[in-house]
């Protein structure tokens, strides 16, 4: 990919770490596949090199990821089946300097965070305007809770101090790939994000938030100077 002194559009910033992170992609490993159009950058390279004799085998976070792979040639390890990853790669929402996340704007944050947690090194690739100082407003944190009592669940989460909408899409509940809620919750600066992703997750109804703390190994970031490396320290 060649650098001009026009800026890069956040699309060309997304597609150029989606390039990079393909140089940590080996033959005969089992890749983390994440959600998002970031992500679709990378599907579409992994593709070509699959067509071309690479051999590796994804895991897909979510339905539309499953889809894409499948029309692309990559193999797909099955829901059930043992997963040994090695690397996910994924997009995300926001990135602080510590490399915690907010992830979830569309609503895979549940299979994200499974496939990432138990991959050897999660990648994640976003374009410039992700990095933040501090993870929080402009991005709502997503939380996905079980559609049972969700006014319950919600007043609990106002109950901390935040407006917490229901996520909808053309005017009724959003639905995850688990048959699950979505809420958004407006907090405008998370201070300690390991100790809020506790007391969330504590929360009778909430299945598991948006905030990945202490999970990044690297992030690449698009920018017009080229992908830029942070590596988690
Ligand atoms: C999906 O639920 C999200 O976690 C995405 O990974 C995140 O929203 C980044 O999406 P984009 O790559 O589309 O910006």
């Amino acid at each position: 990919m060649s650098f001009s002194s026009t800026p890069l559009t956040p699309d060309r910033q997304k597609a150029l770490a989606a390039h990079k992170a393909m140089e940590f992609v080996q033959d005969g490993q089992i890749l983390g596949l994440g959600t998002g159009s970031t992500v679709h950058h990378f599907l579409t390279a992994l593709g070509q090199c699959v067509q071309q004799g690479l051999r590796v085998r994804g895991v897909a976070t979510s339905q539309a990821t499953a889809v894409y792979a499948r029309q692309l040639g990559i193999p797909l390890l099955g829901n059930d089946e043992p997963w040994d990853i090695d690397v996910a790669v994924d997009g995300a929402d926001q990135v602080d300097p510590r490399l915690n996340l907010i992830k979830g704007g569309g609503g895979a944050l549940l299979r994200e965070k499974i496939v990432a947690k138990v991959a050897q090194q999660f990648i994640v690739i976003v374009d410039q305007a992700k990095q933040v100082a501090r993870l929080g407003l402009p991005f709502p944190l997503p939380v996905e809770i079980v559609p049972f009592g969700w006014r319950t669940t919600q007043r609990h989460l106002e109950n901390l101090g935040w407006q917490s909408p229901l996520r909808q899409k053309a005017g009724q509940p959003f639905l995850t790939d688990n048959g699950n809620y979505i809420m958004d919750l407006h907090i405008p600066e998370i201070a300690d994000p390991s100790a809020l992703e506790l007391s969330l997750n504590q929360i009778p109804g909430v299945v598991e938030c948006g905030l990945f703390v202490m999970m990044t190994s690297l992030v690449i970031t698009g920018t017009n100077d080229g992908p830029l490396l942070t590596r988690a320290s």
